[in-house]
């Protein structure tokens, strides 16, 4: 079997038949009792008519986001256990943020320009030169700030690759990447499988070889893999790459002149949990002598995560030994230009020694209650899940003993059963939306206020008929 698969939903979206659909109709309306032929559509561009069409997650959201479940006043309402959201230090956030921000004229300016102010910068070279360890010291200059990770991994694809080139990702993997990469650069997702073997190992490397080759080595048609994507720690495993796997990818890397690009949003999001066995390296803190040319190597962060402000809409890029990667980025950092007050909330909390290390702890205490707290829970009902997660935010269950029965394949009877959990009120995304090698897991966020976590997973197990 294949390891290498484009990603389904690209090629949905690429499907001759799928066209936009905001159509009025068929065009025969009718207006005053007479028929009428409606205009023709107003043009719009191929391209992102070929990103229109998959209307079901929008429509599911609006449905989640419709009828949201509060203990009191809508007991009966979804609970979200979907969405990567830290909600355990919104107080802290919230408090921090109205207490210390003041605006001034300049954050009324376009700031320092496009990719991030200088204030910003300087404080997040503090924060990686401090958490993250670095092996040479990271300064301003080698730092892009663009509004969210999501951003710099549309302009990282856009700035790594050509239309049509690969970029290599091992599965299970943040479901987001390939419309990331795809929805404008139009660089695919090549899903690396790993046919039961440990993605974390050493060994993965094999599978990541595999699917380079495969891919560009497809007859006549264009394209090559040009990057390799980790997220570290894992969405959605919540598990930590060693030093020694990541040092075999870069060396991989090396050897295959394709960038190393490491996301490591959840990089301060560790907690306590006695079965991991691995805390969090940054690629940042690797000697890349004899391994990998440096001017592969590139960092991703972002405050959605760890800082529990997915609103803000920050990320930050670091690359230490490329400026042509950091200036092509600039050159299209326009379109993802930072809000100066965003910006100025993230400076200040940076720049406030006692305050980040209580937050970060606080933070890590938070995390690793609830995933107690969740773990108990699950053991006490026989459910299986990946215990090796200590960062992030994430538990990886396996819900395949619970699949109904009496549907085509695995993978219908996943989504029948994430339909049916849906019903019963509450969210939890399944494997096939990460493109799980194995039908049935399904990721449940578990850093929402504990009796969320709760009420959510007694309705799943309402729903497996184990409670
Ligand atoms: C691995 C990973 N990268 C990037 C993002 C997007 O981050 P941002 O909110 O900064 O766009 C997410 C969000 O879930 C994520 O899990």
């Amino acid at each position: 079997m294949s390891p290498t698969t484009t990603d389904d939903r690209i090629s949905t979206s690429e499907h001759p038949g799928r066209r936009h659909s905001h159509s009025n109709g068929n065009g025969n309306g009718k207006v005053n009792g007479r028929s009428q032929v409606s205009p023709p559509l107003p043009f719009i561009s191929t391209r992102v008519s070929k990103n229109i069409g998959d209307v079901a997650i929008m429509e599911r959201f609006a449905r989640i986001l419709a009828d949201q479940y509060h203990a009191e006043h809508n007991p009966e309402g979804i609970i979200n256990l979907g969405v990567a959201e830290n909600a355990l230090m919104y107080r802290e956030l919230t408090e921090f943020i109205n207490k210390t921000l003041t605006v001034d004229n300049f954050t009324c300016t376009y700031g320092s320009g496009p990719t991030g102010g200088a204030a910003l910068r300087t404080a997040l070279s503090g924060l990686f030169n401090t958490r993250f360890r670095p092996f040479t010291t990271v300064t301003p200059s080698q730092i892009v700030v663009s509004a969210g990770v999501t951003t710099l991994l549309e302009s990282l694809a856009w700035t790594l690759a050509d239309p049509e080139d690969g970029i290599l990702v091992g599965r299970p993997f943040y479901s987001a990447f390939p419309n990331d990469f795809y929805a404008r650069a139009r660089v695919h997702t090549v899903a690396v499988g790993f046919h039961g073997s440990d993605p974390f190992a050493e060994s993965c490397v094999g599978y990541y070889e595999r699917a380079l080759q495969e891919w560009n080595g497809r007859p006549l048609v264009p394209g090559k893999v040009r990057a390799l994507v980790v997220v570290n720690p894992h969405n959605p495993l919540g598990e930590c790459y060693s030093p020694e796997a990541l040092k075999e990818i870069m060396r991989f890397c090396h050897r295959e002149r394709i960038h190393f690009v490491c996301d490591e949003i959840y990089a301060l999001s560790a907690y306590d949990n006695p079965r991991a066995e691995k805390s969090f390296t940054s690629a940042l803190s690797i000697d890349t002598h004899g391994i990998i040319d440096p001017a592969l190597v590139h960092v991703l962060y972002g405050m959605s995560k760890d800082f529990s402000a997915n609103g803000f809409r920050l990320g930050a890029f670091v690359s230490q030994s490329n400026p042509s990667v950091l200036q092509g980025l600039g050159s299209i950092s326009h379109f993802g230009w930072p809000s100066g007050l965003a910006e100025a909330a993230w400076t200040a909390i940076l720049s406030d020694a006692a305050f980040l290390d209580s937050w970060i702890t606080t933070n890590s205490q938070r995390l690793g209650e609830n995933y107690t707290r969740a773990t108990a829970i699950l053991d006490s009902h026989g459910i299986k899940y990946h215990c090796k997660g200590n960062a992030a935010l994430f538990l990886w269950l396996d819900l395949s003993p619970f699949l109904p029965a009496g549907y085509a394949d695995a993978v219908t009877a996943e989504r029948e059963l994430a339909r049916r959990l849906l019903e019963a009120g509450v969210f939890i995304a399944g494997g096939d939306e990460f493109r799980a090698e194995t039908p049935g897991c399904f990721r449940v966020v578990f850093s929402m206020p504990w009796d969320w976590v709760q009420e959510g997973l007694n309705r799943v197990l309402a729903v497996c008929g184990v409670l």
